[in-house]
């Protein structure tokens, strides 16, 4: 699942994968002040540690700055330079996960689940609704209006409510098709509904409610714990 996005830089502003990258970045105040939060959990010398929130910042400012999350080639350079490393390391970072965007996308990113849990669950219809909305046919493709990217990605980590799709930096889980139509539709008119469950399970209960531990307030204080065993 890992997609090898061309860093090549042909010295025209471009790379290898056709990108145009912007010639200049500087950290805005809000990553300034989010970059000194995480650098100062690590030790002097131990900076480097920082790289992933530091790219994830930068993607964040991308968003807030140009309405598309994506870590242009100059940006990681800055993230090198604040960081003390070499720039290629930073590269071999932004390159090898697939959070991070090397080339522009849409308003929103729309990733799919499509791992066994998620498809054994209705994975396909999510996407079926996904395509009609945005009418995007092919992956990591951008939707004619700039409104959506869509992505197939692996688990995302909450099987427990699959199928899942994953909205810019949210989760929305126990999806169909119509509820998936419903949710993007809401996205297209400037709406953010509340990510989570969307028939309104609660965390990772069964569908109709918790079946244990539903008394246990009004049962008392807890049981003594058990005397230490005997010396032999
Ligand atoms: S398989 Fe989709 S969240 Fe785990």
């Amino acid at each position: 699942m890992l997609e090898q996005k061309g860093a090549e830089d042909f010295g025209d502003g471009s790379t290898a994968d056709g990108v145009s990258q912007p010639t200049e970045f500087g950290f805005d105040a809000q990553s300034e002040a989010e970059i000194a939060e995480h650098i100062k959990k690590y030790p002097p010398g131990k900076q480097a540690s920082a790289v992933l929130p530091l790219l994830y910042i930068v993607q964040g400012q991308m968003r807030r700055q140009t309405g598309s999350a994506w870590v242009p080639r100059v940006a990681m350079d800055a993230v090198a330079a604040r960081l003390g490393m070499a720039p290629i390391r930073v590269y071999e970072v932004a390159t090898f996960y697939l959070m991070f965007n090397t080339s522009p996308i849409g308003r929103h990113h729309l990733q799919i689940c499509r791992t066994t849990p998620c498809w054994l669950r209705g994975s396909d219809a999510i996407e079926a609704a996904c395509r009609e909305v945005t009418g995007i046919t092919g992956w990591h493709e951008t939707s004619a209006d700039g409104l959506f990217t869509l992505s197939e990605v692996e688990c995302l980590g909450a099987c427990v409510n699959a199928p899942v799709l994953q909205i810019d930096d949210d989760m929305y889980e126990d999806l169909d098709h119509d509820s998936t139509v419903r949710l993007l539709e809401a996205f297209r008119r400037g709406e953010k509904p509340k990510p989570g469950s969307v028939t309104g399970r609660l965390t990772s209960a069964p569908e109709g409610g918790p079946t244990t531990l539903t008394t246990l307030q009004n049962q008392g204080p807890p049981p003594e714990p058990a005397p230490p065993l005997p010396a032999e």
